[in-house]
């Protein structure tokens, strides 16, 4: 019998990678996932921008661990309620469909599981990180004295933006000390606001004009009543790209007035901030590289895949003196360069710059270019087959577009962003309904490359039809 005894393989996918031999299982796991995503990918077209049913996979662990079939089907579950970016139709947000470099790299970095908090743990990605960073602030227009982080998202970039305005301005004990931002900024800022334990009314809001770009004389006017008030501010902060129509606040008269009132200027370019990296579309955002500070979405117009975000700052030393607290755990990082977890807010951070280097190495200038031109073009296209004599129009320079019919009171606009966004959702388009100025908009954000005139102008059918008939 022992002569015969043939020892099976164990043919089972172990839950840690051998470090010896490369295991198949491992491998064909990740072959059969991917195959999965990539059906997913290339179904986008067949369903709508959102599921039509979703059906959850059980939530805890079974008493044995799952075998390699039971995860993939409990995966597909989840792929098939997902919302589907990669629709032609999905244009409601600023939620782009991945860029497939950035999904390997995602992939990529979760197998690594490196640690942006120390360079040891991370040696290649912490000077990727910091090149990539230096990269984009040249790209901008800073001096050589910049840098940046990368966070988890704009509302962080943003609330690490202003903890670093308030620790530079030497306002960390003033809880009278005030922010001002146009009352068309990103709701993160009321946010940023209470974790800073200011009170709400530290957060000012300036009225906008009728292109939805703060009030440069209100703003002034705003000064000078603080300083009536003996009060301070510790941060001006523009927004190059408002969330509901792509406005992009007046960012040289916002630096000379910074400039002389010796205030944080910080640009929240979370949506447009990106369009200064190209030559062909940076002249929009003239005086970005006056700021002290600049939020960088690429996660929203670029593809890269989720979460990827960038504070980029004018001298990086403000980013050490707010953040670093000491690492007595890690050893030392290389050089003069500080530890990732002492540039931020966060320690333990995941490798997110792969995803967003691999991604701009894969698109290349002209992609980029592109990606950024055909943005806007197709908005200017849209709006130019909406019907001007039914809607009330607000956009900007940008890819962002909002419209509400001009005939009807605030009710009855509600009752029409509620019906048409769900005559548009059977019709496989997925905008969204935000609330500004009192009023429901409908808005489309035309980020979406896979969107064609074609679908644009049935979309624009769709919504002449919705008024007046
Ligand atoms: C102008 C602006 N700033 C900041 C944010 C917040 O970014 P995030 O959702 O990545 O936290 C957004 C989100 O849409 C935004 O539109």
């Amino acid at each position: 019998m022992t002569g015969n005894t043939h020892i099976q393989p164990d043919s089972s996918l172990k839950p840690f990678a051998s470090p010896d031999h490369l295991d198949p299982q491992l491998q064909s796991f990740l072959e059969e996932a991917s195959t999965r995503l990539c059906e997913w990918l290339a179904n986008a077209g067949k369903s709508g921008p959102l599921p039509s049913l979703s059906v959850m996979p059980e939530v805890a662990p079974s008493l044995n661990g799952l075998s390699k079939q039971s995860l993939l089907d409990d995966l597909q579950l989840v792929m098939e309620g997902a919302y589907q970016p990669s629709h032609p139709g999905a244009l409601a947000h600023l939620d782009p469909p991945p860029l497939t470099a950035s999904i390997v790299a995602d992939l990529i970095c979760a197998g690594l599981n490196n640690n942006l908090l120390a360079e040891e743990l991370s040696p290649s990605l912490s000077r990727l990180e910091r090149q990539l960073c230096q990269w984009f602030a040249e790209r901008i227009g800073f001096s050589m004295q910049s840098g940046g982080v990368a966070a988890s998202g704009g509302s962080l970039s943003n609330l690490m933006a202003l903890v670093v305005a308030r620790y530079h301005s030497g306002l960390n004990n003033d809880k009278e000390a005030v922010v001002l931002v146009s009352e068309d900024a990103h709701v993160c800022f009321a946010k940023a606001i209470r974790v800073m334990g200011l009170q709400n009314d530290a957060l000012q809001k300036v009225a906008t004009n009728q292109d939805g770009q703060i009030s440069i004389e209100l703003l002034q006017s705003q000064l000078n009543k603080l300083r009536s008030q003996s009060k301070k501010c510790f941060a001006i902060v523009a927004t190059a790209g408002t969330t509901v129509r792509g406005a992009i606040d007046p960012l040289l008269q916002l630096a000379d007035i910074a400039k002389k009132e010796g205030i944080w200027l910080h640009i929240d370019g979370a949506i447009g901030g990106i369009f200064a990296i190209s030559q062909k579309t940076s002249p929009m955002l003239n005086g970005i590289s006056k700021a002290d500070s600049i939020t960088l979405n690429p996660q929203k117009l670029l593809g890269i895949t989720k979460t990827s975000s960038l504070l980029l700052v004018a001298n990086k030393s403000n980013l050490t003196s707010t953040f670093s607290t000491g690492l007595p755990y890690i050893e030392p990082s290389s050089g003069e360069e500080a530890h990732g977890g002492e540039i931020g807010l966060q320690g333990t951070r995941a490798g997110e710059v792969l995803k967003l280097w691999l991604g701009l190495r894969q698109l290349g200038e002209v992609g980029i270019d592109q990606l950024l031109e055909n943005s806007i073009s197709r908005r200017i296209f849209f709006e130019e087959q909406l019907d001007p004599s039914k809607f009330n129009i607000i956009s900007g320079p940008l890819h962002l577009i909002s419209f509400t019919p001009k005939e009807l009171n605030i009710k009855q606009s509600k009752s029409w962003s509620i019906e048409t966004r769900q005559k548009l959702l059977d019709n496989k388009f997925m905008l969204s309904r935000p609330n500004h100025d009192a009023r429901y908009y409908l808005k489309a954000v035309m980020g979406n490359p896979h969107t064609k005139k074609v679908h644009l102008i049935q979309l624009a059918t769709l919504l002449n039809r919705s008024v007046g008939l």
